[in-house]
């Protein structure tokens, strides 16, 4: 989010809640902040949270929080870039985060992220020495029906496999 979304417009609103009505990841985030009554001082573990789903905090996901906590984007802007645990944007191009929550892990989680750690010389953290991939890992992003889940680049993808993982970290450093 930078400064102006900060104070966003009704229609820049409208294409976060658009985006948010057909994302997972979305879902998850409203079933966390409903867990904590949508309490303003649930803030940080909200965002925390986020930050667990997609890897960073895009405009989009502090748009949705601030709109369901009814808090000022401002407000939720400033917490976002206060603390250094938060990250506005994936320092990689690209981002991988594979879900290592129980059911993506017995369907065999630990092998993809394993293939990607191999392809990428990287580990959950950390971004490739030219940029271009970040890897991080969630608990469980919701998505448990198709695990074992990865999501790239904020795309929830159904039954990764190490191949399918390389497949596409290779398309991204083909570019
Ligand atoms: S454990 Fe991976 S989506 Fe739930």
């Amino acid at each position: 989010m930078n400064a102006m979304l900060a104070s966003p417009t009704r229609k820049r609103l409208q294409t976060a809640l658009e985006h948010a009505s057909g994302d997972k990841r979305f879902k998850i985030l409203e079933v966390h902040m409903k867990k904590h009554q949508f309490r303003h001082d649930a803030l940080i573990e909200v965002l925390h949270k986020a930050q667990e789903l997609s890897g960073y905090l895009e405009d989009d996901l502090l748009l949705f929080i601030s709109h369901k906590l009814k808090l000022p984007p401002s407000r939720v802007y400033g917490v976002a870039t206060f603390y250094h645990f938060f990250t506005l944007k994936p320092q990689g191009e690209h981002t991988c985060v594979v879900c290592m929550g129980t059911a993506c892990y017995v369907k065999g989680a630990d092998k993809v992220i394993a293939a990607v750690q191999e392809h990428t010389k990287i580990k959950p953290g950390e971004t490739t020495s030219d940029n271009k991939v970040s890897l991080l890992t969630a608990r469980c992003i919701g998505a448990c029906g198709i695990a074992p889940a990865v999501v790239y680049d904020g795309t929830v993808t159904p039954r990764a496999t190490p191949a399918s993982a390389v497949e596409q970290l290779k398309k991204w450093t083909a570019k």
